[in-house]
C-alpha cells in the first residue's frame, strides 16, 4: 500500500534541481517529516552499478536504445530497493530525475520517439508515477551562463547547446500533456524565490500541509 508521497524534480542541467532538493530536505527535516532523497539513475547498489556503465567514458560508443534500456533497468531496481519501501512506510520520496528525463533526453533529444519511451517507462515503473513533478523551468542557454559565467559558455560547443535546447523542448511537451502532475515552476529568480514557489506548489497540491 502506498501511503507516502512521491515527488520528482526535473529540468535541464544546472537549473537548480540539487539546490532545490537540498532546500526541501532542510524544510522537511525542520518539520520532522519522514523523507528520503534519491536520484536517477542509481540510488541503490545494483542501480548504481548500472549507472556506472551508462556514465563510463569507456562506453562512448553506446547505442542510444541501449542507453535508454539501461536507464529503464536501473529505474526498475531503484523503485524496488528505494522508492516503494519508503512510500509504503508513509515517507515523502524526493527523486532527482525520473521518467520525464527519459522522455526529454532519450525520447526527444536523442530522437528515439515518444512511443518507445512510453513503453519503456510503463515496463520499468510498473505504474508507479510521481504524485507531483516539479519542473524547474529555465532555458539551458541562460542556466549555463548562470552556472559557469561567460567563460564556461564559450567553451560549450554549439552542438551541446542544441542538444540541451531539445531537452528543454521535450519538457515543454510534457508540461502541455500532463499539466496536473507536471508542474512548471519559473526558476529564473533567486534560489530563495524558487524555493518559495516550490513549497507553494507542494502545499497547493496537498503534498505538504
Ligand atoms: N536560483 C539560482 N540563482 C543563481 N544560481 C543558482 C540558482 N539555483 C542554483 N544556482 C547555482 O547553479 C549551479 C547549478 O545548480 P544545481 O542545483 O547543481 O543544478 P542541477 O542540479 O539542476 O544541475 C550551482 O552552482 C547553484 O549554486
Ligand atoms: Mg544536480
Amino acid at each position: 500500500m502506498r501511503k507516502g508521497k512521491f515527488i520528482t524534480f526535473e529540468g535541464c542541467e544546472g537549473v537548480g534541481k540539487s539546490t532545490q532538493i537540498r532546500a526541501l530536505k532542510a524544510y522537511l527535516e525542520e518539520k520532522g517529516i519522514d523523507h528520503i532523497v534519491t536520484r536517477e539513475p542509481g540510488g541503490s547498489a545494483i542501480a548504481e552499478k548500472i549507472r556506472d556503465i551508462i556514465l563510463s567514458s569507456e562506453n562512448e560508443g553506446m547505442d542510444y536504445a541501449c542507453e535508454a534500456l539501461l536507464y529503464a533497468a536501473a529505474r526498475a531496481q531503484h523503485l524496488k530497493d528505494m522508492v516503494i519501501p519508503a512510500l509504503e512506510r508513509g515517507a515523502i520520496v524526493i527523486c532527482d530525475r525520473f521518467v520525464d528525463s527519459t522522455f526529454a533526453y532519450q525520447g526527444i533529444a536523442r530522437d528515439l520517439g515518444e512511443e518507445f519511451v512510453d513503453q519503456l517507462n510503463r515496463l520499468s515503473t510498473k505504474g508507479i508515477m510521481p504524485d507531483i513533478t516539479i519542473f524547474l523551468d529555465f532555458p539551458p542557454q541562460l542556466s549555463f551562463k548562470r552556472k559557469g559565467g561567460a567563460d564556461r559558455e564559450d567553451r560549450l560547443e554549439s552542438q551541446d547547446m542544441e542538444f540541451h535546447a531539445k531537452v528543454y523542448e521535450g519538457y515543454k511537451i510534457l508540461a502541455r500533456q500532463e499539466p496536473q502532475r507536471f508542474v512548471s515552476i519559473d526558476a529564473s529568480g533567486s534560489k530563495n524565490e524558487t524555493r518559495e514557489k516550490v513549497l507553494a506548489a507542494l502545499k497547493s497540491r496537498g503534498i505538504l500541509e
